[in-house]
């Protein structure tokens, strides 16, 4: 890409990566037809298409409609093959041992943004009576009965909220989930779960209490729009001193974020279903502080480190949630930042042009991040291994074309 360009238009959001996968998962709860709608095409739906398919689902995937059928008996050991490609695939564990009694998931393996271990998810389903173990690559939960019980979490995780809601769902009794994540995206699984008949309190808050049915029925469901993505458009307007407006997000669940960006200098306004970002001149530098919500999102700490390269002053960006996620900054540095990081702190000083150089994607937000920084870099960004990037924005090239920037996709890549 060649940076300069100021990116104005009008950019439409599709559903969360983050919200979609969970669901799917959620779709092994009730045996027969669940569609969703409203999901993005990003490779990680088929991904987890295939995780449900290994555990005996029918999964139908038509552009933004993903519709499963659950068999009446699932199978209740998840492929490995399938499960390393993907993450998220863990959260198939709640689910399995509340319809099965019985759960063999393989650990999906190391990532990029630092450990991800499973402890929370597998305490919590010890307090429901699963007898839970951690051994030769793979979690086994097996339980005579799911009872509901008081969990508290140490931390709000959000996969170990959702594998333990998606167990209580089913168990007999009440669960109360304390310390619980509040994500928006919980949030929508909470709302698929109650239409699909599950008893839940609290949705939103971190006190979730649960009480638990003895079956559920399938739904149709849509997605709610991916608020990562949309705010990613929105540190673009401000670093390219562009305008622009997002569509498809609910901006209340970016409140902190478009806040920061006014204290930036930007101007902010919002609809119901989106908002639209203006920036005229340069950034001021503001802090950031990563927490769950409603704090700051990890998975906008890198557009919060590439704003800062060029913004007029100095930042602070301080990552709680992941230890590595500052790994990419060396990255950065490619591109001319001036940033230093100290544990799970990064100073950034702003400069007035980032310079290009080829550099590394590492994970989806990190490579969106990249790309933040090149549309304001002198010359010829070359950002490689883009495919991370696809991961979590549909049609990233096009809609950056489409709101100016002077950016292209090729195919070949250089030996590492
Ligand atoms: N953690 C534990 N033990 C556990 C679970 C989590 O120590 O049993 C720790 C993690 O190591 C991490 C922190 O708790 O330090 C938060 O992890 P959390 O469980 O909340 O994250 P996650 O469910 O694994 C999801 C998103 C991430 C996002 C985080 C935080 C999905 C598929 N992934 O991960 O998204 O960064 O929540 O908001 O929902 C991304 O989209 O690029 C991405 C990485």
């Amino acid at each position: 890409m060649n940076g300069g360009a100021r990116l104005a238009g009008e950019v439409r959001v599709v559903g969360a990566k983050n919200s979609v996968l969970k669901l799917m998962a959620a779709a092994l709860l009730a045996e027969g037809t669940t569609t969703l709608t409203n999901c993005p095409e990003i490779l990680d739906v088929p991904l987890m298409a295939d995780v449900l398919c290994s555990l005996g689902c029918e999964v139908d995937v038509q552009a933004s409609t993903v519709t499963i059928v659950a068999p009446a008996t699932l199978r209740n050991e998840a492929d490995y093959r399938s499960v390393s490609r993907l993450r998220a695939s863990v959260c198939v564990l709640g689910p399995l041992v509340a319809r099965c009694r019985r759960a063999v998931v393989p650990l999906p393996g190391g990532d990029a943004i630092g450990s991800r271990p499973l402890d929370m998810h597998a305490n919590g389903l010890r307090k429901l009576g699963a007898h839970t173990e951690i051994s030769h690559g793979r979690v086994v939960a097996d339980a005579e009965d799911l009872h509901g019980a008081q969990i508290w979490l140490d931390f709000p995780s959000v996969g170990a909220t959702e594998n333990i809601l998606m167990a209580a769902v089913l168990a007999d009794g009440t669960t109360v989930i304390d310390n619980a994540a509040r994500e928006p995206e919980i949030v929508d699984l909470c709302t698929m779960l109650q239409q699909m008949g599950a008893k839940i309190e609290g949705s939103g808050t971190s006190t979730l209490t649960v009480h638990g049915v003895t079956a559920l029925q399938p739904t149709e469901h849509r997605v709610i729009g991916d608020r990562i993505v949309g705010a990613t458009w929105a540190f673009a307007a401000v670093m390219t001193r562009g305008e622009i407006t997002v569509q498809g997000v609910d901006p209340h669940h970016i409140d902190l974020v478009l806040d920061k960006l006014r204290s930036a200098g930007a101007d902010v306004s919002t609809a119901i279903d989106g908002f639209s970002v203006a920036m005229r001149g340069r950034a001021e530098a503001v802090d950031f502080v990563t927490l769950p919500y409603p704090g700051f999102a990890t998975d906008l700490q890198p557009m919060a480190i590439a704003l800062s390269a060029v913004a007029e002053g100095t930042s602070m960006i301080t990552e709680n949630v992941f230890e590595a996620r500052f790994r990419f900054v060396d990255e950065m540095v490619r591109l001319g930042a001036d940033a230093r990081t100290d544990g799970h702190h990064a100073v950034v000083r702003g400069v007035e042009r980032l310079s290009s150089a080829p550099v590394w994607a590492s994970d989806i937000r990190a490579g969106a991040g990249l790309v933040l920084a090149g549309l304001c870099a002198d010359g010829t960004t070359e950002v490689w291994d883009v495919e991370h990037i696809d991961r979590g924005y549909p049609r990233f090239v096009e809609n950056l074309r489409a709101l100016g920037a002077d950016v292209a996709r090729v195919a070949a890549e250089p030996e590492r």
